[in-house]
């Protein structure tokens, strides 16, 4: 089993709508796969067509198969079906905070071992790996104990970035703060082995001169670590995120053919390039 990540603490990456996407195509090309939804934001849960404060209920969370407390329980008991063939899904919702609330709590009254937060993640992953050929997990926003935890289930990272100075400032600053984190935590007995990690370019208007030379940067410092594709910055992508619709599903008439087909292009070969890298791993 492969476990992608999707992080970058900049908000509006599109970590989300990568995921989204990933999950898509891979289901769409035979795999099996659990979307888990890690951001108390629950975007992702939205855009499956749960709305996190209506369908979602108490304990309904991964927070349910990862807690400290009694009230835990198996994480094959939060999992859901989506209307996607193909995919389930892990639901988030506002519950999700308690565990950063939690851990600091949890790590002061000696929760060593098994026991250490960082593993609550990947146990809870390792319950069902029989069931799913591909897990895909959209990080919140932050570098905190959940999105740690992610990183350590994690055999493969996709750290997503809008190609704008400032957001390439603040991706510096993720992956500084993310391998000094990563440090600790292998201090610790925790690990840290990516089958691979790639940068994806999302939200990219290949015609903005700003844009080009930000890409071309970012290929300069990380060469073949960012992904050739990138998924192009494009109106049909965004609506479908508001229509709870995706492109495999939105009528192409409802957004124009030629801008539906282009939308559509980047996004297949940035993950058929996942979907390779994948292969990669599982030849070995
Ligand atoms: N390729 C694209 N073209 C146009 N708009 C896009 C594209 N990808 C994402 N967006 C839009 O950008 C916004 C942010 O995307 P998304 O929610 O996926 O980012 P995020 O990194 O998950 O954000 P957050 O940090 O809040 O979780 C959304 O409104 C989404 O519809
Ligand atoms: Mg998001």
């Amino acid at each position: 089993m492969q476990v992608v990540a999707v992080a970058n603490f900049k908000g509006g990456s599109a970590k989300t709508t990568s995921s989204l996407y990933l999950a898509q195509y891979l289901a769409l090309h035979g795999y099996r796969v659990l979307a888990i939804d890690l951001d108390p934001q629950a975007s992702l849960s939205a855009m499956f067509g749960y709305q996190p404060e209506f369908d979602i209920g108490e304990n309904e969370t991964l927070y349910g198969a990862i807690r400290y407390d009694g009230d835990r329980r198996p994480v094959s008991e939060v999992i859901k079906k989506t209307y996607f063939d193909g995919i389930d899904l892990v639901p988030g919702n506002l519950e999700l905070m308690e565990f950063e609330h939690e851990t600091p709590r949890a790590m002061l009254q000696g929760g060593r071992g098994r026991d250490m937060f960082f593993r609550r993640v990947s146990g809870a992953i390792a319950d069902v790996e029989a069931d799913y050929d591909v897990v895909v997990i959209d990080c919140p926003p932050q570098l905190g104990f959940l999105t740690v935890g992610a990183l350590n289930a994690a055999t493969a990272m996709l750290v997503t970035i809008h190609p704008q100075m400032v957001d390439v400032a603040s991706m510096s600053q993720f992956l500084l703060m993310t391998a000094d984190l990563m440090a600790v935590i292998e201090e610790a007995g925790g690990t840290l082995d990516f089958d691979f990690v790639r940068y994806v370019v999302t939200r990219h208007d290949p015609n903005d001169v700003p844009e080009a030379q930000i890409v071309a940067l970012l290929r300069g410092l990380f060469a073949s670590d960012v992904l050739d594709a990138t998924a192009w910055k494009s109106t049909a992508i965004a609506n479908a995120g508001l229509t709870k619709q995706s492109l495999f599903e939105l009528d192409r008439g409802s957004v124009g053919r030629a801008a539906y087909d282009r939308a559509l292009e980047s996004l297949n070969a940035v993950n058929s390039e996942i979907e390779g890298l994948i292969g990669k791993v599982w030849e070995r």
